[in-house]
Parts: C-alpha cells; structure tokens; sequence
C-alpha cells in the first residue's frame, strides 16, 4: 500500500521531464515519498520509462519505440523538450530508474504500458527487473490499465501488490479486484463519485486518483475519503503533505 496521500506524477511531470531520473530526483526535492513511474519495452525487448507508444511529443526524435533497441538510446534526448536545462536527459532503463528511487527513498507505482506489445512478454521483462532491482516488496505497486497484462504478472507473481486503473469505474470493478488479489483501486479524478468512493473503501480496498494539479480538488476527494492523488506539481499539495517534522 501507498499510504501517502500525494504521489510525483511520471516523477513531478510539470516540474521536469516526465519519467526521467531527473524527474525522480525532483519529485524527491519535492518532498513526495512516492513517485508513479511508466514503463514500456523497446522493440529489442529492454524494459525502458516511457508514457507513450512514439517518441514525438517527449524527444528529439519521432517514431515508435518499437522501432529502437538498447543501442539507440545514447542517442535520445528527452530533456530539452521540456526545458533547454535538461538537454540530452536519457531515457532511463528501468533498472536505473528503480536503483534510484531506492536510492532516494522513494516507494514507486510501477504502471506498466503494453500498448501492442504481446503483454506475456512486457509482463515477464518488467517482473524480471523488478526481482533483480528493487528490495523492498511494500514499497512497489504494480498497476495498468490493461488487464491482461495484470492477470500474466500476477501469474508471475503472487507476492506484488498490484492496482487496477480505471478511468470510468466498470460496474463489475470489484470482481476484477479481487480475481487479481489487487489491493489498490486507481481512477480519474474527475470521473469518479463521492459514492464511487464510498464503495470502494467500503470494499476495503485503497483509492488513489490521478491526475490532480489542483489543490482545492486534492482536498475535497482526501475529503471524500481518498486515500491519495496523483500529482505532476507536488509543490501545489504541501499543505497536504506531511511536514519533515512528523516524517
Ligand atoms: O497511473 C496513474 C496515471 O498515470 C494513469 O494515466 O496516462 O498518466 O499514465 P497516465
Ligand atoms: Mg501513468
């Protein structure tokens, strides 16, 4: 379980380059002690962080990364969109981005994008990494929007706390939580209800929302009964923060 109420989106995806270690580490400045990360595979297979299927929107180059293997990464600058500071700022291999979050304390929402990869191998890759990089099993969550894949990791693995995302709540939601032994519920902010909340609590199980950048919203769905909100500007949530004193 997460058990923090704000969580650095793709890292602190307003503040630096979304799912770059410069990002971790700024979602770690921020003072979050959780960061949602996204994870993909190149076309070689190597489990890299990575929102989208193409490279155009976050790079100095366009196309799929189904097009790239290991050896074109060098080559990739994810930074300088964002900001000319981070110019030549890499794609990071998963096992870098894992060693550091551990490195600096910080627990990780590991989400896993399949797009149209065959989603047995996606789920085998990330789950390697994960055995061979990350100590500490309470501090990684597993989540995607795809089902399948969910249901091949958990084959991989009965011991991963894994989350469902949903955008719109599916009427059956509760019976695909528990057929994965999932222990979180993520939803849109913005789609979901008070009594959407409310069930799922109920049911016992933790509800994080993504993606909020406003404060007043954060408060009233912490108020609901939340159990925290995916942010890219931890900045605008300190107040709902822990202070350093009570860390
Ligand atoms: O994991 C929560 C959130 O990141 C899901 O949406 O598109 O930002 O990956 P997206
Ligand atoms: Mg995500």
């Amino acid at each position: 379980m997460i058990a923090s109420p704000v969580i650095g989106h793709r890292g602190a995806a307003q503040l630096a380059p979304e799912n770059t270690l410069a990002g971790i580490r700024m979602a770690a400045e921020s003072g979050v002690s959780w960061v949602e990360l996204d994870v993909t595979l190149l076309g070689d297979g190597t489990p890299v962080l990575c929102h989208d299927e193409v490279l155009d929107r976050c790079s100095n180059r366009q196309g799929p990364l189904a097009f790239l293997s290991v050896s074109d990464l060098p080559e990739l600058d994810m930074g300088s969109w964002f900001a000319p500071q981070w110019l030549n700022e890499p794609m990071p291999h998963l096992s870098d981005a894992l060693l550091l979050c551990q490195e600096l304390n910080l627990g990780l929402n590991l989400e896993i994008k399949p797009f149209g990869l065959d989603p047995e191998q996606v789920a085998r890759r990330v789950f390697a990494e994960t055995e061979v990089y990350w100590q500490q099993p309470e501090r990684l969550l597993v989540s995607s929007f795809d089902e399948t894949l969910l249901t091949l990791y958990r084959a991989l693995t009965a011991d991963t706390q894994m989350a469902m995302l949903f955008d719109f709540l599916p009427e059956l939601w509760q019976l695909k939580a528990e057929a994965l032994n999932a222990v979180s519920i993520h939803c849109d902010c913005s789609l979901i209800s008070r009594e959407e909340v409310q069930q799922i609590k109920t049911a016992g199980y933790d509800l994080y929302c993504y993606t909020c950048n406003n404060p007043i919203q954060a408060a009233e769905l912490l108020q609901w009964g939340v159990d925290g909100i995916f942010t890219d500007n931890p900045l605008l949530m300190k107040d709902l923060l822990p202070s350093p004193c009570n860390a």
